[in-house]
C-alpha cells in the first residue's frame, strides 16, 4: 500500500506522516478477531480493512483441525474484502512454508502470519521472494521489527497491549519502529497489534503506525461521546416541540 507514494518521494525525502497529504495511505482498521459475527458488524460500518486472526482466537471460536480452519478463514475473506492474516502453526521452515503455502493458496486476500523466530525470518524472505505476502507476528522489539523488514514482511505486527500489561511502552515501541522504517523508507507497514481501547487507536493514529488491529468494542468506542448524545437528544427534542407547535 505504501509502496506507490513512497516511491515517488524525493530522492533523499522522508514521508511527512503528521501530514495527511503528504502520508501514503490513510491508516487502515483490521480487527482482530475469527468471530464472523463481529467481522460482519465492523464490516458493516463501513470502515473495515481487514482481518488478524491468531491460533488463540480460532480456538475461542472453537475452529479445529486443518479443514475447518481453512473453510474458517474463507468465510472470513468472503465477508471482507480486505487483507485476512492466517497464522502459521509449525515452528520450524519446512513446516512454516508448507502450511504457509497452502493457506495463500486459500484466498488472494490471506496473508500469511509468521512469528518472530530464527526460522520465522527464513520463511519471511522465502515467502517474500515467491510474491506471497506476509505478517510477522509476536513483535515486542525494534530489532525484531527491522528484521522482519529486512526479510520483506509486508506487515510487522508490535503486539502495543502485552508490552504495556508487563509495564513496558508500547507506543514507544511503534514510534521506534516508525523511525526506523522512515530512516530507510522500508516498504513494511506497522501494524499495531493487540490493540486494547480507543485511546491506542487514536496514539497509533498520531504517530503513523500503518494499520491498527483491535477488538470491534475499540473501534465502536472511537465513536462514543456524551456530548453527542445529548446533543442529538436535544436537536431530536426541539424538533418535536417545533412540529407539535405547527400541528397544534
Ligand atoms: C494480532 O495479530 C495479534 O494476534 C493480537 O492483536 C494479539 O492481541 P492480544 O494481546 O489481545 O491477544
Amino acid at each position: 500500500m505504501n509502496k506507490t507514494v513512497v516511491e515517488t518521494l524525493p530522492e533523499g525525502g522522508r514521508p511527512a506522516y503528521f501530514c495527511p497529504a503528504i502520508h501514503p495511505t490513510p491508516m487502515k482498521f483490521f480487527i482482530d478477531t475469527a468471530n464472523l459475527d463481529q467481522i460482519r458488524e465492523a464490516a458493516a460500518l463501513g470502515v473495515l480493512d481487514g482481518v488478524t486472526t491468531n491460533p488463540s482466537l480460532m480456538a475461542k471460536e472453537g475452529i479445529s483441525g486443518e479443514a475447518a480452519v481453512r473453510q474458517h478463514y474463507v468465510d472470513i475473506c468472503n465477508i471482507v474484502d480486505g487483507d485476512v492474516s492466517a497464522e502459521v502453526i509449525g515452528t520450524d521452515f519446512e513446516t512454516m512454508v508448507r502450511e504457509g503455502e497452502a493457506l495463500a493458496a486459500l484466498h488472494d486476500n490471506i496473508v500469511v502470519k509468521v512469528p518472530m523466530i530464527e526460522d520465522g525470518v527464513k520463511a519471511l524472505r522465502y515467502f517474500s521472494d515467491k510474491g506471497i505476502r506476509t505478517n510477522c507476528t509476536l513483535v515486542f522489539s525494534a530489532g525484531q521489527a527491522l528484521l522482519a523488514a529486512k526479510a520483506g514482511a509486508d506487515y510487522v505486527s508490535p503486539f502495543i497491549g502485552r508490552l504495556d500489561d508487563i509495564s513496558s511502552d508500547g507506543l514507544q515501541l511503534i514510534e521506534q519502529i516508525r523511525g526506523i522504517y522512515d530512516n530507510y523508507m522500508f516498504k513494511t507497514e506497522i501494524l499495531a497489534a493487540s490493540v486494547r481501547h480507543t485511546m491506542h487507536i487514536i496514539d497509533c493514529a498520531q504517530i503513523g503506525a500503518d494499520v491498527m488491529t483491535g477488538p470491534l468494542s475499540a473501534i465502536k468506542g472511537l465513536l462514543k461521546h456524551p456530548l453527542t448524545d445529548s446533543g442529538l437528544e436535544k436537536f431530536l427534542a426541539d424538533h418535536a416541540k417545533a412540529a407539535a407547535s405547527v400541528s397544534a
